[in-house]
């Protein structure tokens, strides 16, 4: 019999998927506009989609699957079809969290998948910031994976019944950066992060961040779906947007390699995120209401589809790659430059 915890993430499934275009009735990247230039002086055969985030973690493509499935029979055939089309289109993939296979075995199968469709990608665990270093190593050691992420969700868990309440996981994360060899991503869950945020994750030796902010999914609303004996309908407006929380980064943009995640649901809002500093862009809810509502050929000509429509964007923004996008000048919308002033935050 499956466990509980493996009941919740296919809960979290089908509750992401019942409520996406509730969760999707605005684009919070439509508060940035990129401005044209009519002379690129440049040809697509200029434009390379890579991006090098350290000398062993080579992207093929700028956008990635990000952290959802695993640990159910039902998850673990959207992680075959995910990691299936990660391997065809040569792209990133970080596994759902981890942490039900490190509690039972008959469920280690559903994220050992992930590698066994992907053997030679890039694939990222996923444990919550409070693991320790053996079952960190464990769970990287699961998917021979190129890099961990260690999820924060405070406000997640605070809306969960069965929930933590206790969260001291700032020397948890130090312990982890200075113990473990693969680089570390310390990510939110749709919350976004501020620069103070930041600021601690540097002190403790951190170097790579997904900022994961508000604007597509929301766990605040997904936990009240299940949760019949607390309301917390007031947090679903909870947390920094992605762009607010790439602006939030911006300054940090010489110490930390920054990902963005959250509510990106179209290659332009991949190019804004870049644009406002991120170096690489995960995707989860969207690519999953893809593959649930119109299958997997339909996710797959949206991914050809993204790479050839990147690709031209870059050209488009008149650069020769991903990394090359914070050159490019924008303007914000008069509530998000508002909201830079009032966090005094420095615009790059
Ligand atoms: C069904 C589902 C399950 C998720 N499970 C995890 C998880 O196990 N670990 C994690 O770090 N994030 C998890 N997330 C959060 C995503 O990785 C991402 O941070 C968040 O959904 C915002 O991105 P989006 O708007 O593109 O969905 C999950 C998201 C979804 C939709």
């Amino acid at each position: 019999m499956e466990s509980s915890h493996a009941h919740r993430k296919d809960e979290h499934v089908s509750l992401a998927q019942k409520y996406y275009n509730a969760a999707h009735t605005v684009d919070e990247f439509d508060q940035v506009r990129i401005i044209h230039r009519s002379f690129p002086e440049k040809s697509i055969d200029d434009i390379s989609l890579q991006t090098c985030l350290n000398k062993n973690l080579i992207l093929d493509t700028p956008f990635y699957i990000e952290a959802m499935t695993g640990g159910s029979d039902k998850t673990e055939q959207l992680n075959r079809q995910l990691a299936f089309l990660a391997a065809k289109h040569h792209l990133a993939m970080a596994s759902g969290s981890q942490s039900i296979a490190l509690n039972d075995a008959n469920a280690i199968s559903s994220f050992k998948i992930i590698r066994e469709e992907n053997p030679t990608g890039i694939i990222f665990a996923n444990l919550s910031a409070e693991t320790s270093v053996t079952r960190a190593n464990q769970a990287i050691e699961m998917l021979a994976a190129n890099a961990l992420e260690l999820h924060v969700n405070v406000a997640q868990e605070l809306t969960m019944p069965e929930g933590s309440r206790t969260f001291r996981w700032l020397n948890n994360i130090e312990k982890l950066v200075n113990q473990l060899t693969v680089p570390i991503i310390v990510k939110e869950v749709g919350f976004g992060m501020d620069k103070q945020t930041l600021q601690q994750l540097v002190d403790v030796g951190v170097k790579y961040v997904n900022v994961s902010g508000r604007g597509g999914t929301n766990f605040a609303q997904i936990e009240n779906r299940r949760n019949h004996d607390n309301q917390f309908d007031d947090l679903k407006s909870w947390g920094q947007t992605t762009p607010e929380s790439l602006l939030e980064a911006q300054q940090f943009n010489q110490k930390l390699t920054i990902f963005a995640s959250g509510g990106i649901s179209s290659p332009v809002d991949v190019i804004k995120s870049g644009i406002l500093g991120a170096n690489a862009v995960g995707v989860a809810g969207y690519f999953l209401h893809v593959l649930m509502t119109d299958g997997i050929d339909a996710l797959d000509t949206v991914l050809s589809n993204w790479e050839t429509e990147v690709q031209r964007l870059l050209l488009l923004c008149g650069v020769n790659k991903f990394q090359e996008l914070p050159s490019v000048p924008y303007v914000l919308s008069a509530e998000l430059n508002n909201y830079t002033k009032q966090r005094g935050l420095k615009r790059l």
